[in-house]
């Protein structure tokens, strides 16, 4: 989460930054790739804010003109602070896009949505020929899911039957995820519940077999979407 500081009028991160020199070195090389009047989807986390950052410096010193579809509030908020021009999926198409993960694996599998902003995502990124994963080596794992639970966005009221589906997954652990300070469960933009799963396998197929279940409105795991991982 983001916003502008009132006083120096000059953007502020509010979560910490892992890694920043990294990350940035990765956002570097995003940001060379923009050219005028391109329509980029923007992802959403800390990376993403770095590279929106880089972009922000070009369009200032060079004139450009960039379009941008966002992922999330946070990325909106951040573009208009950068000075890309919003757009949106129904308008246009975009030439590329660029966003963080959690976990890659060596087949350039990801783990996405720790800021629970996955639908919107995944949406742009299968809109887009081409998304950039910018990642820094903490990043990389040898298996997915090494570190990370895979959320799976839910409705609300479905969120019993998808319990109840994922008992048939070689799964090993499924929560909810709560808010920071465990007074109730974190809602994603769309009004949705996250649930955290423990996969003890994840197979290419796995995404479609979870999407099926009534009531997911989707995963964390983007396999086989045409992605670029830029790394430093
Ligand atoms: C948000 C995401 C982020 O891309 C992912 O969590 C990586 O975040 P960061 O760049 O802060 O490490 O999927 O839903």
């Amino acid at each position: 989460m983001k916003w502008r500081n009132q006083l120096s009028g000059s953007p502020v991160w509010a979560g910490a930054i892992s890694n920043r020199e990294a990350k940035e070195q990765a956002a570097v090389k995003v940001s060379r790739l923009v050219e005028d009047q391109q329509v980029i989807g923007v992802g959403s986390g800390s990376t993403a804010y770095i590279a929106l950052e880089k972009i922000g410096e070009r369009i200032k010193d060079e004139g450009l003109d960039v379009y941008a579809v966002p992922t999330s509030k946070e990325a909106e908020m951040n573009c208009a602070l950068f000075g890309l021009k919003r757009t949106t999926l129904t308008a246009a198409k975009p030439d590329w896009g660029f966003d963080g993960a959690d976990e890659v694996d060596n087949a350039g599998r990801l783990i996405k949505g720790r800021g629970g902003a996955l639908f919107a995502e995944k949406l742009v990124m299968a809109s887009s020929p081409k998304t950039y994963i910018l990642v820094d080596e903490s990043k990389y794992v040898h298996k997915l899911g090494e570190k990370y639970a895979v959320p799976v966005e839910v409705d609300p009221r479905a969120v019993h039957l998808v319990e109840t589906k994922l008992q048939d997954f070689p799964c090993e652990d499924i929560q909810l995820r709560m808010a920071a300070a465990k007074d109730g469960p974190v809602l994603t933009e769309a009004g949705n519940l996250l649930l955290e799963v423990r996969f003890s396998d994840i197979h290419d197929g796995l995404e479609k077999e979870l999407s099926a279940i009534p009531g997911v409105i989707e995963t964390g795991l983007f396999i086989g979407y045409p992605v670029e991982i830029l790394t430093v």
